[in-house]
Formats: C-alpha cells, structure tokens, sequence
C-alpha cells in the first residue's frame, strides 16, 4: 500500500498544495503565486499574503486532489509547514490542514519550511549517500548544513544580514527591475560583463562559514549613486552581472570549503536562489574539479511549492512523527 500525502504550502506569497505517493512521486503539484498582487508593492505585504490565501486554500487543495486523480478518502496523511515565515500566511496553511486531519481522522505532519527546501532534492534522489553539505538560499535564508540523514541536521553557517534572495531582490529594486529580483537579474544578467564593475565580496574570518551580503548591496547601491551624481548612464546588465557573479563566487567557495571541512563529496542546493543558472553551473564546474558531486532540484521545485513538503513529511510519516491537532504557526522556527 503506497503512503499518499496532502501537503499544504502557505509560508510567504505562494499557496501550494501537492499530492506525493511514497516520498517520490509526485501526483500533483498546485502552485497559486500571488507575485502579481505583491508587485505593485515591490514586496511581499504580510496582510495581503494572509487574506489572498484564504481565498485560494480549499480551491488549491481541491485542485491538487483533482489532479492526482484521488479524494479525501485515499489520504494517510496531510502535511504542512508551520515555520519559518510570515505568520498570519502559515495560520491559514496550519488552520486548513488541522481541519483536514481532524476531519477525516488522519495523521498531521508539521514540517519546517527550510527542511521542506532540502527535501527538494530528495524527491529525485531516494537513495542519497550521507553525509552531505546542502546550501540552502531563499528570500529568507543563506544556510549551509550538514546532513547526516533524513532528520539529522547541524546548522554549520548562516548568513549575519541579508539573505542571498533578499540581495537579489533589494539590487533588482534599485536597479528599477521589478519584483522578484532573482529571475530578474538572471536573466538580464546574461547580456552584461560580470568584470565590468569591481564589487567587494565578504569572506569574513578565515574558515567561517558564515555569509554577509550587505555590504555588497551597498556597494552596488554607492555605484549607482555616483554615476548618477556625475549623470553617466547605467548599464543595468553590468550591473546585474557583475552582481550575480559576486554572490556565486562568494556560494560556491564557501559550499566547496563547507565540503572539505567535513569531507563529505556531496553538495546539494536548495531554495529559491538555487534556481539561479550560474550559481548551478559554477557550482557543479568547480565541484567536478574536486570529484564533489552536486545536486539540485528542477527550477520549478527551487521555489516555493507543496512537492517538498510532501517528501519531507513522508520521511516524518514514516517515524511516526506526527503533530497533535494544537499545532500553531512558528514564524521564527529553527531547522
Ligand atoms: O525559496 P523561495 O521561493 O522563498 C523563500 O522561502 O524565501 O525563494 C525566493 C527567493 C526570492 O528572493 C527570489 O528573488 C529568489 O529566490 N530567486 C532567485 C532566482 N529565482 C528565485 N534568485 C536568483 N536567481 C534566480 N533565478
Ligand atoms: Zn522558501
């Protein structure tokens, strides 16, 4: 008998819901954005995120059961993420999936959304060799962390200000690209010279494994100010380029470093940002020079979505780790 999993998926601006049989595969996978009701803000707007999935939820869920070709009745279990993010949008994610679970007398599986991330990979990858070094970047996030197995994880390095995502969509912003940054600047990116405008990057003590890109950020943004104090045009592509290519050189050596310290021959990706294409050549390019094999996600499951989910509660399903029904949203929850 398969284990069949409802996940639901509602930390930031996108309302997802997923249908997973075994861990692996994917029956459906829903993904609502809202990206185009945020944009007119240039960013997420907490309020706006939490009433948009309430009018989504049960049509999202509806539509993942429909596309799996199942009902409610074939489910072992429903999943959801309850931290990190933003808190009135995983209330509406956690309220849903308690009610599901309550209803039909089914198991609930709390998962954490960065968790959910590196179970991307695991999706495609059944049989991983631990342990292994996974970098985990998004809006939120710049983390590299040592798996030692399903479960078992040790925060080796974090970022101290911004998060990679974050930076991308910061200089997207005062680029005058849109909203989000990320896919903006990648893809722009690819028309400029990254050597055309020296950026400083942050490598902080030796060894660490922690990561800053403020100071980056300001960097660009004092470019831009001069040139506009001199009135010379801004070649954006430059920029973007020139960008891009320092937050990868600083991901890559400092995923490589985090390989070595520990000697696994394992480097995974996980989030948004590793849908970035650079940053997923550079960093199988120098991997193989080292023998490290590399791993990560399709784009479409880099971003946020319910799939992940599904595979991380799987593997929660199958310790018995299950939530009682008082499960509550963590905005600020710990890997
Ligand atoms: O994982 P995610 O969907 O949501 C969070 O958990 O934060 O990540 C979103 C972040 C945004 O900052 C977005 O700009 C960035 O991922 N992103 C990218 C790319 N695609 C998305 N950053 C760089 N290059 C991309 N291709
Ligand atoms: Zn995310």
């Amino acid at each position: 008998m398969s284990v069949i999993i409802l996940a639901i998926e509602t930390s930031c601006d996108e309302t997802s819901a997923s249908v997973v049989a075994d861990g692996a595969v994917i029956k459906s996978n829903i993904i609502s954005s809202q990206v185009d009701v945020h944009r007119k803000f240039g960013g997420v707007v907490p309020e706006v995120a939490s009433r948009k999935h309430l009018e989504l939820i049960n049509i999202v869920i509806r539509e993942s059961l429909d596309a799996a070709g199942i009902g409610f009745g074939d489910l072992s279990a429903v999943a959801v993420t309850y931290g990190p993010g933003l808190v009135g949008a995983l209330l509406v994610g956690v309220a849903a999936a308690k009610a599901i679970a309550f209803g039909l007398d089914i198991p609930l599986l709390g998962v954490n959304h960065i968790e959910g991330h590196v179970f991307a990979n695991f999706l495609t990858e059944t049989n991983p060799q631990f342990p292994l070094i996974c970098l985990v970047v998004s809006g939120g996030h710049t983390d590299l962390v040592l798996i030692k197995d399903f479960g078992d994880y040790q925060l080796l390095g974090a970022t101290r200000d911004d998060a990679a995502g974050e930076a991308f969509d910061k200089v997207a912003r005062v680029l005058g690209l849109g909203y989000p940054g990320g896919p903006l600047i990648d893809n722009l990116a690819t028309e400029g010279n990254d050597r055309a405008i020296t950026l400083p990057r942050a490598y902080l003590e030796e060894g660490s494994l922690d990561f800053s890109f403020s100071g980056l950020k300001t960097a660009v943004i004092n470019y831009l100010h001069r040139l506009k104090q001199k009135g010379e045009p801004v070649n954006a592509a430059d920029v973007a380029a020139s960008f891009r290519r320092a937050v990868v050189d600083v991901l890559v050596d400092k995923s490589l470093l985090a390989a070595r310290q520990y000697e696994t021959d394992t480097i995974m990706l996980a989030g948004g940002v590793a849908a970035n294409r650079l940053l997923r050549d550079e960093l199988a390019r120098r991997a193989a020079e080292e023998r490290l094999r590399v791993i990560y996600p399709p784009p479409v499951l880099c971003t946020d979505n319910a799939a992940m989910i599904a595979c991380a509660a799987h593997y929660k399903y199958l310790r018995g780790d299950f939530a009682p029904l008082t499960l509550n949203a963590i905005p600020n929850l710990q890997l």
